[in-house]
């Protein structure tokens, strides 16, 4: 019996730049439909990770910000990109009841914060980055490959970074 591990890389960043840059790493290698899934406290760098994503998808003429108001901001790049915010949902849990099934499991890019509070409803092939904060200047960033399809491109990720 062969159960699929998940595979993770694990990055220290020491500024903004190298978080946006390793983003950017993981940005280029991503297809339509991919889900990346983002962790971690308040002001850990998860939208700036998704400022390296949009920078990676070639998107440019709009700055990345948190949408923290609106839920979910669009970026028109060679392939769209959608940055969700879950910060201020209160008890809904559900992709389903949140009305963002479709752009999920949709052909852009979706790159949701605070994806753990609908954890259990997430798609089962995504990547999961999970941020942690270290000292001011310092960022601990795990990218987890969750299920089988995203592997070789973390593998990439890991080489560009090194
Ligand atoms: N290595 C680093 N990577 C990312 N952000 C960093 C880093 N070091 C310091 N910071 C600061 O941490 C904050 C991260 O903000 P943000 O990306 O909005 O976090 P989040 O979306 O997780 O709340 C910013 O103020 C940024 O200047
Ligand atoms: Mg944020």
């Amino acid at each position: 019996m062969s159960e699929l591990q998940d595979y993770s890389i694990n990055i220290k960043t020491k500024s903004v730049r190298e978080t946006i840059a390793s983003g950017k790493a993981l940005g280029n290698l991503l297809s339509p439909g991919d889900v990346v899934c983002l962790t971690g406290e308040l002001g850990t760098g998860k939208t700036c990770f998704v400022k390296g994503l949009a920078d990676g998808l070639g998107i440019k003429g709009r700055t990345v910000t948190s949408p923290t108001f609106i839920i979910i901001n669009e970026y028109k790049g060679k392939i769209p990109l959608y940055h969700i915010d879950l910060y201020r949902i209160g008890a809904i849990d559900d992709l389903r009841d949140l009305g963002i099934e479709e752009i999920v499991y949709g052909k852009g890019i979706t790159a949701i914060e605070w994806a753990d509070r609908i954890k259990d409803t997430l798609p089962d092939e995504r990547i999961d980055i999970t941020l942690k904060w270290v000292d001011n200047k310092t960022r601990f960033i795990e990218m987890k490959a969750v299920g089988r399809y995203h592997r070789e491109i973390l593998k990439k990720v890991a080489k560009e970074m090194q």
